[in-house]
């Protein structure tokens, strides 16, 4: 069975020392906690965040990388040196790095491909903008990401890759997809994948909702029955916020 994974994208926040001390304190306030975890500060942050969270039930999760694993591609970090740190889990395709930095889909499927021949887990984001959504293509645009994320990627592959569903219209806007709204497309995404993979593998992935998702929120998110945890942003850059999700079950 599928188990709740709660992931912290830390984005571009954190001096060193403060991204130490949140891990630290998580790493005290996990300890006992039931579910898979995974906390991705920034680069220059993964160094000191993976001495504190080594052999703990945090993963430590890098939030991008390279599409090549060395050379001429200056402002990059490759898969090698991710690895070389301890890096366990890669988030690829954010919807800031799809917007903002203009990655496509093939340039995201590139990197899915290369984290997954390194052994990392990834976690492939999709999700629709507000106009797609208010136009009827919620669903179709989450076929499309998925669909062009996942080209290539064998079905024994699929035992490392986690989806997670966000709304980019949710994303730090305190707006959440009702979990009705958010189950559907859960729903619709696992059908995807049964379609691409078979009902075995698909019933087994893991299908994460991000979008101002709290405390407050979480419990009627996780009930549904294809939302399987969370990729959590702004409630995830402070313990006092980012435990109650964790501990939602
Ligand atoms: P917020 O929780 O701040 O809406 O961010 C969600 C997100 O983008 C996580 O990757």
């Amino acid at each position: 069975m599928r188990q709740y994974y709660i992931a912290g994208n830390w984005k571009m926040n954190k001096t060193k020392s403060e991204a130490v001390e949140l891990a630290k304190s998580l790493v005290s306030a996990l300890k006992d906690g039931k579910n898979k975890y995974m906390i991705a500060p920034s680069f220059t942050n993964l160094d000191a965040v993976a001495q504190v969270v080594k052999g703990t039930n945090i993963r430590l999760g890098a939030q991008n990388m390279s599409t090549d694993e060395s050379g001429a591609h200056t402002g990059e970090v490759s898969v090698l040196m991710l690895k070389d740190l301890g890096v366990q889990t890669v988030i690829l395709g954010h919807s800031e790095r799809r917007h903002i930095y203009k990655e496509d889909d093939a340039m995201i499927n590139t990197k899915v491909k290369l984290a997954l021949k390194h052994g990392l887990e990834v976690i492939l984001c999709i999700g629709e903008l507000l106009e797609e959504r208010e136009a009827g293509k919620a669903e179709s645009v989450c076929e499309e990401q998925t669909r062009k994320g996942l080209s290539g990627v064998s079905a024994e592959d699929m035992k490392n890759i986690v989806i997670a569903y966000e709304p980019v219209w949710a994303i730090g806007t305190g707006k959440t997809a009702t979990p009705e709204d958010a189950q559907a497309v859960h729903a619709f995404t696992r059908k995807i994948l049964t379609d691409m993979y078979g009902s075995s593998v698909a019933e087994n992935v893991i299908i994460q909702y991000g979008g101002s998702m709290k405390a407050d929120n979480a419990q009627a998110l996780l009930n549904q029955k294809d939302i399987d945890g969370g990729l959590i942003g702004g409630a995830a850059l402070k313990a006092d916020t980012f435990e109650p999700i964790c501990k939602t079950y």
